[in-house]
């Protein structure tokens, strides 16, 4: 994560994940190529619904005060990040 931060610290500034300790690789994949020459090795950028239900469908051994949607009836037609931005503020777009 400081190894992040050290070329895009604007990125964790308005992420609800980072501050609440999701590290920047769990939605990105393992990075450390890219930190070493971040021309030639571009991480992952999520961006399907997939991307996101794995950690935000709901599930009963999940604890109820964990986020979570049912993919079947949560705006089923949409990507999450049409309306749900990462990385800027509003955390729902308008
Ligand atoms: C040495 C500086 C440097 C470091 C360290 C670095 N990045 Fe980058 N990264 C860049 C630059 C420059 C770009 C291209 C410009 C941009 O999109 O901001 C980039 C682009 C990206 C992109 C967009 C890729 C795309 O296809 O658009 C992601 C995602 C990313 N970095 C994540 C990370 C993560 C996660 C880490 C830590 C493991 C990290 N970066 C560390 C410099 C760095
Ligand atoms: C919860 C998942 C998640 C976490 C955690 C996360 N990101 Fe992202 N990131 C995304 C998504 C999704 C995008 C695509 C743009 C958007 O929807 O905001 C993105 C976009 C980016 C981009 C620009 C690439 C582009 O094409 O827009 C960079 C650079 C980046 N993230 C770096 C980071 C860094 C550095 C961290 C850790 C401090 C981090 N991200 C943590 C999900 C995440
Ligand atoms: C690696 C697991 C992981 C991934 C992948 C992930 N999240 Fe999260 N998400 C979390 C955690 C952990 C929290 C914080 C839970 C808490 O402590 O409140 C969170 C919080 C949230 C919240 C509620 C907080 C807020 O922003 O208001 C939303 C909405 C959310 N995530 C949407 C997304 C979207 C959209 C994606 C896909 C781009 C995504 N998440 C990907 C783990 C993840
Ligand atoms: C059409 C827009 C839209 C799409 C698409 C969408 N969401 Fe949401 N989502 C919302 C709105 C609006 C809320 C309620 C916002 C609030 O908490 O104020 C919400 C709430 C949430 C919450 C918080 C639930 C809680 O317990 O507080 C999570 C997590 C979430 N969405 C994840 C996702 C994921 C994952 C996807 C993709 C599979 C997704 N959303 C797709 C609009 C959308």
């Amino acid at each position: 994560m400081k190894a992040c931060m050290e070329c895009h610290p604007d990125k964790a500034e308005a992420t609800v994940h980072v501050k609440k300790g999701v590290h920047c690789e769990s939605c990105h994949g393992a990075a450390k190529a890219h930190t070493e020459d971040w021309e030639k090795a571009k991480p992952f950028v999520p961006s399907t619904r997939a991307d996101c239900t794995r950690c935000h469908a709901m599930i009963v051994s999940r604890p109820a005060w964990y986020p979570q949607i049912d993919p079947k009836t949560h705006n089923p037609d949409s990507k999450c990040v049409h309306c749900h931005s990462i990385h800027e503020l509003p955390a729902v777009k308008k």
